[in-house]
Order: structure tokens, then C-alpha cells, then sequence
């Protein structure tokens, strides 16, 4: 989580049983190079000990507007946070922030913080779904804070429901994600990536074709996140319905494979890293007619022949240096591992993104996917079913630890 290296970070611990979990997050948040200074409203104390809190965060905990003889500076400690971090947020004090009310060090902070606020609910069910928690949730949302989602499952009443504190990891990722929103690393700069996207349509006469359902949205996914990260994007695309204009991508639109090819490897050579999201044809008829094919009356059947397109991705794994990346994707039905593996090896991919039709949600035309990274090593790492942006993610985060 490296947009959290150096974030300064609030912890805002109330009354509830998810305070328990306080450990944990603090102990991730820690983990991923921010600062943590964690605040806790008196009724916080009773279910975790202040103690743990200021172990972990290696701060003293502030429980009250004095501690001791020393009066804690709300207004300092609310610009010092790059954010405030309400977790768990009970309905009392979710009521209190609502309302402008302030008779805790927690509130006195909130109401002084310029920076962005997140708050995460933990309560039973029906506190949660009362008309009064939602609206003050509304009017919370309405100023601009940011709710985490609780979760839904067994509640610590016995009742199941909704309420249940986001789980810590969950909560990191959703500042981990605000974070790289408004100021992401650069960690991509300078490098130019070079994206196959979309399918390749092998004309049969001047209106027919041979293609198939490739969308390029995970190519597009992926040249966005580059983009964000501060590489430059060369996206060699086939006949998508996608519209891509971008600073930082330059399209090449293209047609066949054998089009898409020649743009490849052009580029390939100046390129650093590339990542072959295509669903290139794997045949294209023999020959293209130039009038359109029409029917001869008694014909019941027709051959048309076919011939090898060349493997794109092939090619440029023998071209590829030592400093160059060359990712590939894999859509396997049968024995997906070993065929996967077989294919990074043969074509010369330093890691080979493989993805399931079988899954629901996953693969052509969908926005989100399912994969597993299987590297040369036999190494996989497999990740849920996420939005294709989280999925490219996930791939440029592997690219960039080879280089
Ligand atoms: O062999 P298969 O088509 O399953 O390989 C998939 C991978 O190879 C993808 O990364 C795809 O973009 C690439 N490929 C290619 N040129 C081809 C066929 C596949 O670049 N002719």
C-alpha cells in the first residue's frame, strides 16, 4: 500500500465491540508507512485498552481534552491528519457529528479537521437500519465525510445483519484507494507501456469477417492505470466500440493481427514494458475477396480456408532485452495452470494473467474479472472477482516489483 507511505493518519476509536479491530488496523496502517495518532471517546476505553493503542501506534493515546495537566490541541491535531479516521462510529457519536455536538476530544476533532473524513459504522442491526442513525448518516455523507460500508454477517447481539464493522484490511484499502486517487505514486514514470487490446477482425470479403467478443476493456482499464501512475501509453487496438481519449494514451487503431503486428513490434522496440491484452484471431482466411462473396443458387456448403495469423506476443518475446517486461493474458477452460504456464513459457512472458469464462462476472464484456498471476517460477497469486480498474491494479503492481 504504498499511497499510504507517509500519510498521517487520525484514529478515532468510539464505543462499540468492533473496537477490538482497532489492533489490527492500526497495526496495518502502521505496517504501510503511515503515522498513526489514535483518539478515543471514554466508552472506546472500556472495550480496548489505551495501552495497545499507543504500543502499536507508538503515539500516547488521547482520550480527553486534558490529559492529566496537559491540554490536547484539537485544532492542531485536526490539521496535522492528511485524514481523520472515525472506526468503529457508533450511532451515538455518528449522532453527535451529525449535529455539530462536542463534549469529546473525538468530536472537538472532527469539528476542527480540514482534511477528509472517513467513518466507518459498527453497531447492531437495528440501530443501524433506525431512520434516525440513516439520516444522520445522510447528513454526514451530505457535508463530504466518507463512509467505509459496514459489513454484513453475525452481529455480537446474535442477531445477523448489517452493521458489522468493515473488516481492517477493508478499511485500509479504502483509504489505500483514496489515496491513490488524489495524488497517485509516479511510480510508472518515464516508462513507456506498450497495451494489444481488443480483437482482430480478419476480413472474408469486404463486409465479412472473422473476429470475436473481445471488448478491450481491460485493455483500456490497464492504460488508465498506467496513465495514473505516470507511464506513457501506446494502445494498439482492434475494432472496439470503446472511446479512449486520454492524455498519456496514443491509440493505434488497427484492424487485422497482422496490422496490429506491425504496430507492436514498431513499438515494442522503444517500448519498456508491454502487455498483450488482445484476443488477436488465431487464423484469417487465405484469401480476402475484393467484391462480396454472393450466393450461388444449389450451394449448400462453403469452404473457406484459413491460415495461421502469427503470434504477436511470440514475436516479441524473442525480441524482448533483459530490462524489457512482456505480460500476457491467458483464457484457459481446460487444466488452466498447466496450460498457462506452458504458454508463459513458449512465448516468453516474464508473468501470465489467467482469467475464466466460468466465472460469473468475469471476462469479455463485463467491467469486472477474475484472476490469477501464474509467474515463471510456478508462483501464482489469485486475486477475487474486482472491477477490471482494481484488476489492473493488481497486474501493473506485479509488473512494477520485476522492475
Ligand atoms: O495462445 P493464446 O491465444 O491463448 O495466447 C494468449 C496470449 O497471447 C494473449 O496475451 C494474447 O494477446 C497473445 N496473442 C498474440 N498473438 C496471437 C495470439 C495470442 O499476441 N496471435
Amino acid at each position: 500500500m504504498k499511497s499510504l507511505a507517509g500519510k498521517k493518519i487520525i484514529l478515532g476509536i468510539t464505543g462499540s465491540i468492533a473496537a477490538y479491530k482497532a489492533a489490527f488496523f492500526v497495526r496495518l496502517l502502521v505496517k504501510s508507512g503511515a503515522e498513526v495518532k489514535v483518539l478515543m471517546t471514554e466508552s472506546a476505553t472500556t472495550f480496548i485498552s489505551p495501552l495497545t493503542l499507543s504500543t502499536l501506534s507508538k503515539h500516547p493515546v488521547i482520550t480527553g481534552i486534558a490529559d492529566g495537566d496537559e491540554w490536547s490541541n484539537h485544532v492542531e491535531l485536526g490539521l496535522w491528519a492528511d485524514a481523520l479516521v472515525i472506526a468503529p462510529a457508533t450511532a451515538n457519536t455518528l449522532a453527535k457529528m451529525a449535529n455539530g455536538i462536542c463534549d469529546n476530544i473525538l468530536n472537538a476533532v472532527y469539528l476542527s479537521a480540514r482534511c477528509p473524513v472517513f467513518f466507518a459504522p459498527g453497531m447492531d442491526l437495528d440501530m443501524w437500519t433506525h431512520p434516525s442513525t440513516q439520516a444522520n448518516i445522510q447528513k454526514l455523507l451530505d457535508y463530504g465525510n466518507r463512509m467505509i460500508e459496514p459489513e454484513s454477517g453475525e452481529l455480537a447481539s446474535g442477531l445477523i445483519g448489517k452493521g458489522r464493522m468493515a473488516e481492517p484490511e477493508n478499511l485500509v484499502k479504502a483509504l489505500d484507494d483514496f489515496f491513490r486517487k488524489v495524488s497517485p505514486s509516479q511510480t510508472l514514470a518515464g516508462k513507456t507501456v506498450l497495451i494489444t487490446a481488443g480483437p482482430t477482425y480478419e476480413p472474408i470479403d469486404p463486409v465479412r469477417f472473422i473476429g470475436n467478443h473481445s471488448s478491450g476493456k481491460m485493455g483500456k482499464a490497464l492504460a488508465e492505470k498506467v496513465v495514473e501512475r505516470g507511464g506513457q501509453v501506446k494502445l494498439v487496438l482492434g475494432p472496439s466500440k470503446l472511446d479512449i481519449s486520454q492524455p498519456g494514451i496514443e491509440v493505434i487503431r488497427i484492424t487485422t493481427a497482422l496490422e496490429m503486428l506491425a504496430a507492436a513490434r514498431e513499438i515494442f522496440a522503444q517500448a519498456d514494458i508491454a502487455i498483450m491484452a488482445a484476443a488477436v484471431a488465431d487464423f484469417r482466411p487465405k484469401f480476402a475477396a475484393k467484391e462480396k462473396i454472393k450466393k450461388k443458387t444449389g450451394e449448400e456448403e462453403m469452404t473457406i480456408e484459413l491460415v495461421k495469423n502469427p503470434d504477436i506476443a511470440a514475436t516479441l518475446g524473442k525480441m524482448k532485452t533483459k530490462d524489457q517486461v512482456l505480460v500476457g493474458f491467458a483464457l484457459e477452460t481446460e487444466k488452466p495452470l498447466v496450460n498457462a504456464s506452458r504458454k508463459l513459457a513458449k512465448k516468453g512472458f516474464d508473468f501470465i494473467v489467467l482469467n475464466s469464462l466460468k466465472d460469473e462476472g468475469a471476462g469479455f464484456n463485463h467491467d469486472t474479472n477474475r484472476i490469477t498471476l501464474v509467474f515463471k517460477d510456478n508462483k501464482i497469486k489469485e486475486f477475487q472477482l474486482k472491477s477490471k480498474l482494481d484488476v489492473a491494479d493488481d497486474i501493473l503492481d506485479a509488473i512494477e516489483q520485476i522492475i
